[in-house]
């Protein structure tokens, strides 16, 4: 190591040293590694750790501390959810640090909430590894060796990582500068300051840590967010025209500058805002306003779709808005009432057939916002007891993929399609409208009679194998086109 990296090292180092210390304090571990550094995920190895009140545990490898008040200290290390059953995850969290002094004890009923992670994929046992190596990169490993995460930072040399008071994780180089950095790669949360770029997800987290199924992205037509499905289905949009856009802002580019302008959101002081970016001119999309922050704030896609904003109030994180306006906002999210509940001003129901037959059961009685299941299961071997149930006054949070076509061959196809789980029909004219065919069904929403702009009718698939057994069988042999065109 040269003399200027020491003495650089010495610098970053000195100024990260906490104040002298009390008989109770904590000596916490520095925001600042060099390379090489290695940890093993161990109470022994790892200098800090703590058991949260909810029963989480983490172990840090850096540290921040920022003032009270002022903005939440961070951590860098491994995080296990509550119940602590040995699966860690790899993460950037807050961290409550109580009291005036710098080495006051961490509030342990605070919980911390992770603001990046390095890959929910694959959760790490006790005795994982990471390492800072020579080469320049950050590595994780399993107990058994396994690679399960790395920077793959290729830019190098880098002499040490940096935990920054925004909670940046940062690679930097001998002249400080960084190479790698973890706000470039958002996870779940958007920090003030940072960036979603074109084609990135912000993706949802479980509560144990692992991926969750909704994410956000920006593509080069508008911000999006999906449930992810075999086809994902988009429950959010907010449209923009780039190139509608370049030409307001009277910049002269050529047909093939306008071809590198990549979108981008930036969560901002007061605002989440979506810009145009080319070389190093960017021009400004959209503004959704936002509460403006009285200290640090965050922005997290949540395990129920919702984008949530959340503000510092000294001692923890609270709910200040919800970002993303869907219509309307107790029943537009896809899991708010499971699979094929039915949302009405926030209450969920299962479909239900005007017989009284029971066609689809609650998974839980005592928690109907779970969902419902098909009384009896779809099956692709018994297509032809394939009914469908009509549903009055239901709509949808998705409508793509359509084509146009009569209301008959519309519920004709879903009934020859054993993926089909349910249909949609929107009235065109008398004879022609539009055809939806659903293979997964998250929740549907009910409306008031008359009060949704189009006229739209919704069949939901079931299998009548139980009721009407005799009579499909006999009419299965003459024309399944009959036996599938009427409804339950
Ligand atoms: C870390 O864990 C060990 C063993 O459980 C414990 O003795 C030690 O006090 C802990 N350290 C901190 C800083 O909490
Ligand atoms: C390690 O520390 C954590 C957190 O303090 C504690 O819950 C756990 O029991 C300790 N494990 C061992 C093996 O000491
Ligand atoms: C720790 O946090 C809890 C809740 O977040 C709060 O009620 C309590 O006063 C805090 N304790 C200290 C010592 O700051
Ligand atoms: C972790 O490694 C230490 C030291 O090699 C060893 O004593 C301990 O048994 C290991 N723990 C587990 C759970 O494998
Ligand atoms: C984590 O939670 C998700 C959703 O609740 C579940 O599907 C998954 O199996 C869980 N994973 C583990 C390892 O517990
Ligand atoms: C975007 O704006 C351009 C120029 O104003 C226009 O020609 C184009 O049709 C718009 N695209 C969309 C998808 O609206
Ligand atoms: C835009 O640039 C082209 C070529 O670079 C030039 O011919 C044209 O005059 C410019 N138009 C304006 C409005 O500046
Ligand atoms: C497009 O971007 C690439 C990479 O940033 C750059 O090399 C190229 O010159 C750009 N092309 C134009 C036409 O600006
Ligand atoms: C963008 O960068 C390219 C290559 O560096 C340059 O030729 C071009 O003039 C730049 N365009 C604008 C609008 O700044
Ligand atoms: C929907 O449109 C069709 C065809 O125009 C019509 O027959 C039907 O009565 C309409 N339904 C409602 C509820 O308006
Ligand atoms: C209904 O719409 C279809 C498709 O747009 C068209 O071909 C057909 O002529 C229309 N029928 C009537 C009765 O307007």
């Amino acid at each position: 190591m040269s003399w200027a990296e020491t003495m650089l090292l010495f610098l970053l180092f000195a100024l990260s040293i906490p104040p002298s210390s009390q008989a109770w304090s904590v000596d916490y571990p520095s925001p600042i590694a060099n390379v090489p550094s290695h940890w093993t995920n161990n109470n022994a190895t790892i200098p800090y750790n703590a058991t949260y009140a909810d029963g989480s545990t983490s172990r840090a490898i850096l540290v921040r501390q920022n003032p009270a008040g002022y903005a939440p200290s961070f951590a860098c290390g491994f995080i296990c959810a509550a119940p602590c059953d040995g699966a860690f995850l790899f993460a950037v969290f807050s961290v409550s640090i109580g009291g005036s002094s710098t080495s006051a004890p961490a509030n342990t009923t605070a919980a911390p909430r992770v603001v990046w992670a390095a890959n929910r994929h694959h959760l790490v046992k006790e005795n994982a590894s990471v390492q800072l190596t020579k080469d320049g990169n950050l590595i994780l490993r399993d107990f058994d060796g396994l690679l399960v995460w790395s920077t793959n930072t290729l830019h190098g040399p880098i002499v040490g990582v940096n935990l920054a008071d925004t909670g940046n994780l940062i690679l930097f180089d001998v002249m400080g500068k960084t190479v790698w950095e973890s706000f470039e790669h958002p996870t779940d949360t958007l920090l003030i300051g940072q960036s979603l770029r074109q084609g990135k997800r912000l993706t949802s987290a479980s509560s144990n840590l692992t991926q969750g199924q909704f994410y956000l992205t920006v593509l080069d037509h508008g911000l999006y967010a999906f449930v992810d499905a075999d086809t994902p289905q988009s429950y959010y949009q907010k449209k923009f025209n780039v190139t509608d856009a370049v030409v307001q802002s009277k910049i002269n580019i050529s047909s093939d500058e306008a071809k590198n302008v990549t979108a981008y959101i930036s969560l901002l002081r007061g605002s989440l805002s979506a810009f145009a970016s080319l070389n190093s001119t960017r021009i400004k999309l959209f503004d959704m306003s936002l509460p403006w922050p009285s200290s640090a704030q965050l922005m997290s896609l949540e395990d129920d779709g919702h984008l949530r904003l959340y503000g510092w109030n000294g001692l923890s994180w609270k709910s200040l808005a919800d970002v993303l306006n869907v219509d309307p906002e107790e029943c537009a999210y896809p899991t708010v009432c499971g699979e094929y509940g039915i949302c009405s001003e926030g209450q969920c129901s299962c479909p239900a057939a005007s017989s009284g037959d029971t066609l689809f059961r609650q998974l839980d009685d005592r928690q109907p916002n779970l969902g419902c299941s098909p009384a009896t299961p779809l099956s692709c071997d018994l297509i032809q007891y394939q009914r469908l149930l009509p549903l009055p006054d239901v709509t949808y949070f998705n409508f793509a993929d359509d084509w146009t076509t009569d209301e008959e061959s519309c519920k004709g196809t879903c009934l020859k399609a054993c993926s089909c789980k349910a249909v949609f029909f929107r009235h065109q004219n008398d004879s022609y409208g539009s055809c939806y065919l659903m293979p997964k069904l998250f929740s549907l929403m009910h409306y008031k009679h008359g009060t949704i702009g189009y006229n739209l009718s919704c069949w939901c698939s079931c299998s009548s194998s139980t009721h009407l057994r005799a009579p499909s069988l006999h009419q299965k042999g003459n024309n399944k086109e009959d036996a599938g065109g009427g409804s339950v």
